[in-house]
């Protein structure tokens, strides 16, 4: 099993974003998780602590997590750049997104042993698996991929933005009840699966 590359994202240098950030921002979370919640791109926040999602955006997706499952949830939450781009605004680094995808996305994705369910937060991580699909036609999609399922949702940015709203919320939810439903599916398929014993056969 790979191990999650934390201290190798820290220090990487492999594009220009290194220059311009204060720290790179590795994905946090419980490795044993079977969600991986991706978004975007660390911002201004993000960037200062370190840490991903603890930013405005961040604390409505706590919100908006804390409804959906008021238990304890374990998740994993990573960006697909893992550095700021100047004034948060990705369209203008498309070489480094590219980098950062090749260095990293599939470790991070193969570090996460008990992975089932991957939630993309916005059009950047979600047009990694549903390419050529504008925002408005990937929100709520649902696709296999290697074993996994990828979930499509709206950033929680998005909920500030000209044309946002609750209706931001109702679909990050909906796309987390449908993850831990099928991660719960899953579990259950499993235990049915390891207990049934084989058809017995009869001679005729
Ligand atoms: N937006 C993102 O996509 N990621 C963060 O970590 C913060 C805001």
């Amino acid at each position: 099993m790979t191990e999650y590359p934390t201290q190798e994202i820290s220090s990487c240098t492999a594009c220009r974003l290194h220059k311009t950030r204060q720290n790179a921002v590795p994905g946090r979370g419980s490795l044993d998780a079977e969600i991986l919640l991706l978004g975007e791109a660390p911002g201004r926040e993000e960037d200062a602590k370190g840490e991903p999602f603890v930013g405005r955006a961040g604390r409505l997706l706590e919100n908006i997590i804390s409804q959906v499952s008021p238990g304890k949830w374990q998740y994993w939450i990573d960006n697909v750049l893992h550095c700021r781009p100047p004034s948060n605004d990705i369209r203008k680094v498309p070489d480094c997104e590219l980098t950062c995808k090749q260095l990293w996305l599939q470790r991070g994705i193969d570090s996460l042993p008990n992975l089932k369910v991957i939630v993309c937060l916005g059009l950047t991580a979600s047009s990694i698996w549903f390419p050529n699909l504008k925002s408005h036609e990937v929100i709520g999609m649902c696709r296999a991929v290697d074993g996994k399922v990828v979930i499509a949702a709206p950033h929680p940015a998005y909920m500030f933005r000209p044309g946002g709203g609750e209706w931001v919320k109702t679909e990050i939810a909906t796309a987390l009840e449908l993850a831990n439903k099928l991660c719960m599916d899953q579990r259950l398929w499993q235990q049915r699966s390891s207990t049934l014993r084989p058809l017995a056969l009869t001679t005729q």
